[in-house]
């Protein structure tokens, strides 16, 4: 199948280049010439684990192509896929003018049947407002031709976003008409894998899916994390607790993990907007207002920590910090805890010296010449003339450390671990004072 993706980033440039593997003659449109320059030349603008190889792949075999070309990314796919930004407005709510002018980019170029499908995180009712944008477009133009509006959110993971795509758990399509379902279901035939994954809605629910699976996440992380700041003050320890209600398969184990809050693209502004949303249909959301509430409250956890044991003035005092990326296996520190962190230390004085593998250049493009911010190579490195060590980011390079090495090289041997990565006797039996979330 001919298809276009419009909006080359995390979601747009997965999306493709995994339609592209299976066979798909694809092409990815951006505004952001750079971007579509670097994938032009063979680099890759994003880390993601897989996908470097796969976007070569697909390129040395013609099935993936880069442009900044609207009128031949339009012309292109019988599927026109928008996976734009849609980043929170002031007001929480999701901004939806970069789909919008997709939409109308659309509606100016076509001449004959598309299917537009909706895969950014979009608020219930906009596939109504894409129809419109689209419809007005034509007719200026003076055009008569039809399409249909597909609502296809994405659920795909940063860190696992090849895998999530290629092997979906589900795909959700929110469609009103025959000729589009069929043309859905012929697009992931390739992804169904032994049984059915696709599950076919109407629009306004396949929209509102999307933001209640994120929403209903995000609660499990918030409640979490405010039952391990109880367990901290009652004397229990929330990795027990965890265990003894994960296994109940009413409640399972994902997502049951406390620390330092959720951050990333989606959890914080999906949260946001829908509770946006809810609130001007007249019907508020109390619960998942409080869960943001929460969120924002524990990303200064770490830091509390921090001037609970040192003290609020941390001048003269260099804080070693591993991890930048909100979660592991990515270099996005978009909404990351990390920056909370960092702010609040700035504020009382104190020097960073960070370790991220993938993250440092997001880093550096974010706090530029920033001279209280240093770059170490590795974790071991990042503790050279540190006081005390804090860790955000769970990537699994941090799981064994040698204990000794960091008690050596720490001035006052303390680990701050917004992860909850170790068993603390560990830490303990090797001299060094152990701070963990909601643990004894
Ligand atoms: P991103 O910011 O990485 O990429 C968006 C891209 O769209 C940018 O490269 C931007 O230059 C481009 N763009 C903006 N306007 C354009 C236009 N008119 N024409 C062509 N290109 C245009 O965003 P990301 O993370 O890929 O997210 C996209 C959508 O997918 C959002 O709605 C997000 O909520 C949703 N989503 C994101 C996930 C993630 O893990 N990042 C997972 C699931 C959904």
């Amino acid at each position: 199948m001919k298809i276009t993706v419009i909006g080359t980033g995390y979601v747009g440039l997965v999306s493709g280049t995994c339609l592209a593997d299976v066979g798909n003659d694809v092409l990815c449109l951006d505004v952001d010439a750079n971007k579509i320059r670097i994938l032009n030349e063979g680099g890759i603008p994003i880390y993601e684990p897989g996908l470097e190889a796969m976007v070569r792949r697909n390129k040395e075999a013609g099935r993936l192509r880069f442009t900044t070309s609207v009128e031949e990314a339009v012309a292109h796919g019988t599927i026109q896929f928008i996976a734009v930004g849609t980043p929170p407005d002031e007001d929480g709510s999701a901004d939806l003018q970069y789909v919008v002018a997709a939409a109308r980019s659309i509606g100016r170029h076509m001449k004959d049947y598309k299917v537009i499908v909706d895969k950014s995180t979009v608020p219930v009712g906009t596939a109504d407002r894409v129809k419109a944008a689209i419809a007005d477009e034509l007719k200026a133009r003076g055009v008569n031709t039809d399409y249909s509006v597909v609502s296809n959110p994405e659920f795909l993971k940063e860190g696992a976003a090849v895998e999530d795509f290629m092997k979906p758990d589900r795909i959700v399509v929110g469609v009103e008409d025959a000729r589009a379902r069929e043309l859905m279901h012929q697009l992931y035939a390739p992804f169904q894998r032994n049984h059915e994954r696709l599950i076919v809605m109407d629009v306004r629910s396949a929209e509102l899916t999307k933001y209640a699976a994120n929403a209903m996440l995000a609660t499990r992380i918030s409640f979490m994390n405010e039952l391990a700041n109880l367990a901290e003050k009652l004397g229990a320890d929330i990795e027990l607790v965890r265990q003894g209600i994960g296994s109940d398969p009413r409640i399972g184990y994902h997502f049951l993990y406390p620390g330092c809050g959720y951050g990333g693209s989606c959890f914080p502004k999906d949260v946001q907007a829908l509770v946006r949303t809810a609130r001007e249909a007249g019907q508020g959301l109390k619960i998942l207002q409080s869960v943001e509430d929460a969120n924002e409250e524990q990303k200064y956890v770490l830091a509390k920590k921090i001037v609970a044991r040192l003290g609020e003035d941390l001048s003269g005092k260099t804080i070693a910090l591993w991890g930048l990326a909100f979660k592991p296996n990515t270099d996005d520190m978009r909404e990351a805890p990390s920056r909370v962190l960092i702010g609040e230390l700035f504020e009382r004085g104190a020097r960073i010296r960070a370790y991220d593998p993938v993250a440092a250049h997001e880093a550096q493009r974010i706090y530029g010449d920033e001279p209280r911010l240093a770059y170490a190579r590795n974790p071991m490195d990042a503790l050279e003339g540190a006081d005390v060590l804090a860790i955000v980011t769970e990537w699994k390079e941090f799981r064994a450390p040698d204990f000794e090495a960091i008690k050596a090289k720490l001035k006052t041997p303390v680990i701050f671990d917004g992860r909850n990565l170790y068993e603390p006797a560990i830490p303990r039996a090797a001299g060094l004072e152990y701070f963990a979330i909601g643990r004894k």
